[in-house]
């Protein structure tokens, strides 16, 4: 007994969960199935990020998970957000990913963890902590010391908080996984194999996996990882043939199953087919196929987490996905439909508990904000710099940063920044001058002709950094250089600048200097919500411009009138009877400083009209003169197929002038366009743009899907009563004149007789825009 108190102390003593009272189990892959205790087992597995959910509502949302009839969830950790100062790690509150394990284990889910270091996931920069950005020429996600070191530091970190949860000493952590699709970036398998000795070195001893869609498999496969696949609708029997070609025993297991998808700023909210799914899950679970939905429960990107997709599209705060359990934690009409399914694919021994009823949801009246901190006037310490330098280098993580400098009296200027990190505004003497947009990389602004010196501002918002591919090297701020040119004469580059953070953390927050009335330009926006009885709401910001909101100093996400998201997701515990806090900063001034809250959010409303710096297609029709650089017949097959050149070409624009797809239909889908340089090596993507389209679907299927390095996504032309036949034409800017060696295409994911898989193309490369006006800024 003493012994027995003794050792409780100890482990207590020691943060050991109390899951190590819990029986031990063995789980291991077996030739043809997972074995749970020796018995074969079908995972059954649904995706879910305890930062995305508020901690009072991680129970209600793994209760649902098992009610929809999983028998495992699984977890990515976010190392930035442990880490988000290097060498301070953080697990406690919403951090506490024990509490989510140990809760989840007590609704009887098992669970897989995918730590990374690197996770994608719409997250700020896949997961990666910013301060990696200020290593001189580190190479993110690599054997560079400068990224291995710190990563195996954290793997061996994620060991001490968590080893102590696998199933072998009785917890629910069934198996761990390496990196994550780290086949769609490298193909160094000792860089896998360093990290898989990391998590051994932490105290792994459950199987480690690695997860890759089908034409990455072959990219930095290691033996010793057990490997499975991820795909999205349709995609079921091809994925698993080409595991089977690297993996030829062992259950055959989908990573990721895409229900929905996510979405980002400017395009339409996406939406997945459930009657689709529920038959691929079914196909899966007859032939007793182990798989993960991502997601099941997408739930929100609070704060300023949510990342950015490529080329350049900030995702939303709003990660909803279409999951079957929505946001708020709803059961949706998918739900029910995968429910049915599984129902019948139980296990001996099991049953599934009833769905619990939604939290319950409140309305709030519209209230007028009424007091305003205007950004210019409310700024922190300045540094002095020679010139503006990008946010970390001094020491800024996120947020808005501005820019000062004085520019002397004369004729009108020319301003240049070089590069801009994500969004600017330009002021003269605190008068807006101009906009600057990474999406259309305009970088230029006017100053007018001045009788006296003045004072320059520029304002940058860093959005979410970039989680997927090179791009996750993104730096924020200004990069530079930032010229001033006077008519035709050469630019100079001013010196002499003040630099001033606005991290938009709870000390910027605590420090503003509110006035009654309202405010024009940048400002925070503050006001009191009244509440009679607390409940989810959903903050309707369709009358505000673009930032951030804040209730009761919990961010909510970013906002942007361009949609889709035109609401706020606010979970009732968040919330107090009474008067709550309010605060919005607004970078463009609202049209009316008035917020409600909605019982239903909005997910689906775009203005483009609202968005005049987008990028813009050039419009008007190309014209494909003389021979082709060359001439393609692709096939039904999903997968990469290439296009060698005869010699190498060289050229700025490159053409696809579609003339047929296999199945005699109007329709024409690519999922992802790469080039290849002369040496046959993969041409980096990140400055490439889509000059022109003929035709494309609204519904989420845009020209930047062929770029965006998922399998999953797609170009696609309109369907149906618009839809225009072939010849359709895809024409690709690659910014600078670029020497061609082929070109590969990826046909739509999906089985061979999906509508639109492209049969005969030309290829053209060149320096001229093929009639059309270049500049689409
Ligand atoms: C990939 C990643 C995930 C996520 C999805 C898209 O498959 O592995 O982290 O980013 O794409 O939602
Ligand atoms: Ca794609």
């Amino acid at each position: 007994m003493r012994q027995h108190f003794l050792s409780l102390a100890l482990l207590a003593a020691l943060g050991a969960p109390l899951a190590a009272a819990e029986p031990t189990h063995t789980f291991t892959i077996g030739a043809q199935d997972f074995l749970l205790d020796g018995k074969p087992f079908v995972i059954r597995c649904g995706e879910i990020h305890f930062p995305r959910v508020p901690k009072e509502y991680w129970r209600h949302r793994l209760q649902l998970c098992k009610a929809m009839g999983l028998n495992t969830v699984c977890v990515y950790l976010f190392w930035n957000f442990h880490e988000w100062q290097e060498g301070q790690f953080d697990w406690s509150g919403q951090a506490d990913v024990a509490e989510f394990c140990r809760l989840a284990q007590a609704e009887g889910l098992w669970v897989l963890l995918r730590p990374g270091p690197y996770s994608c996931a719409e997250w700020e920069m896949g997961g990666l902590p910013w301060w990696l950005l200020n290593r001189a020429g580190i190479k993110l996600r690599t054997r560079d010391p400068k990224f291995l070191e710190p990563a195996v530091r954290y793997l061996k970190e994620v060991g001490r908080v968590l080893a102590p949860l696998q199933v072998t000493r009785g917890g629910p952590l069934l198996m761990a996984q390496v990196e994550n699709e780290y086949g769609s970036f490298g193909s160094d398998a000792e860089y896998m194999g360093a990290l898989r000795q990391a998590m051994i070195d932490g105290g792994f001893d459950v199987p480690l996996f690695a997860c890759n869609p089908a034409g990455a498999l072959k990219r930095g496969l290691r033996s010793d990882l057990f490997q499975v696949v991820n795909f999205g609708k349709g995609g079921v029997a091809k994925s698993f043939e080409a595991l089977r070609q690297v993996q030829a025993t062992g259950p055959l297991m989908n990573g990721e199953y895409y229900p929905g998808w996510f979405d980002t700023w400017g395009s339409r909210h996406h939406t997945g087919d459930a009657q689709g799914i529920a038959n691929d899950l079914q196909a899966m679970l007859e032939k007793r196929r182990s798989f993960s939905l991502y997601m099941a429960h997408g739930g929100t990107s609070f704060g300023l987490w949510a990342g950015a997709d490529r080329p350049f599209k900030p995702d939303t705060s709003s990660y909803d996905y279409d999951a079957p359990i929505s946001e708020a934690g709803w059961v949706t009409p998918k739900f029910t439909a995968i429910r049915n399914v599984f129902a019948q694919h139980l296990q001996p021994g099991e049953s599934l508990p009833e769905p619990l009823p939604a939290n319950p949801v409140i309305t709030i009246a519209p209230t007028t904000l009424d007091e305003t901190a205007p950004v210019l006037t409310n700024l922190g310490t300045a540094q002095q710099d020679r010139v503006p330098r990008h946010m970390e280098a001094y020491g800024q993580s996120r947020g808005c940063i501005l820019y000062r400098t004085t520019v002397p009296a004369g004729e009108a200027l020319r301003l240049n920044v070089g590069a801009v990190r994500d969004f600017g505004w330009v002021f003269l003497d605190g008068t807006p001058v101009g906009h600057l947009d990474r999406r259309s990389g305009r970088t230029v602004a006017t100053l007018p002709a001045r009788t006296a010196p003045a004072r320059l501002e520029i304002l940058v918002e860093a959005m979410g950094r970039v989680n997927f591919g090179q791009e996750v090297f993104d730096r924020k701020g200004l990069l530079g250089p930032v010229t001033l040119q006077a008519g035709t004469a050469a630019p100079t580059q001013p010196t002499g600048w003040e630099v001033m953070a606005l991290p938009l953390d709870a000390p910027q927050l605590a420090g503003l200097r509110y006035g009654a009335g309202p405010a024009t330009g940048p400002a925070f926006w503050r006001g009191s919500l009244n509440v009679a009885k607390p409940g989810d709401t959903f903050l309707d910001l369709r009358t505000w411009g673009k930032g951030v909101v804040w209730i009761n100093g919990h961010c909510l996400g970013r906002f942007w009138n361009i949609g889709p998201t035109q609401t706020a997701y606010v979970p009732g515990p968040w919330l107090k009877a009474g008067a709550n806090e309010v605060v919005v900063l607004d970078l463009q001034g609202p049209r009316t400083p008035v917020i409600a809250g909605l019982a239903q959010p909005i997910l689906d409303e775009v203005h483009p009209e609202l968005d005049a710096l987008r990028p813009r297609r050039a419009t008007g029709t190309p014209t494909f003169t003389g021979a082709p650089t060359a001439t393609a017949a692709f096939t039904t097959t999903v997968a990469w197929q290439t296009v060698p050149f005869s010699a190498p070409a060289k050229g700025r624009y490159v053409a696809l002038d579609l003339t047929s797809a296999h199945d005699g239909s109007t329709t024409a889908a690519i999922a992802e366009v790469e080039l290849t340089g002369s040496d046959g090596a993969v041409l980096p993507s990140a400055t490439w743009r889509i000059l022109a389209v003929d035709s494309e679907d609204p519904q989420g299927r845009e020209a930047e899907n062929c770029l965006d390095g998922q399998p999953a996504t797609c170009w696609q032309t309109i369907k149906g009563k618009e839809a225009r036949g072939f010849p359709h034409h895809l024409i690709l800017d690659l910014g600078a004149t670029t020497t061609v060696g082929g070109l590969r295409y990826l046909p739509k994911a999906g089985d061979a007789q999906e509508a639109g898989r492209v049969k005969d193309a030309r290829i053209f490369v060149s320096d001229q825009p093929f009639g059309l006006a270049a500049d689409g800024k």
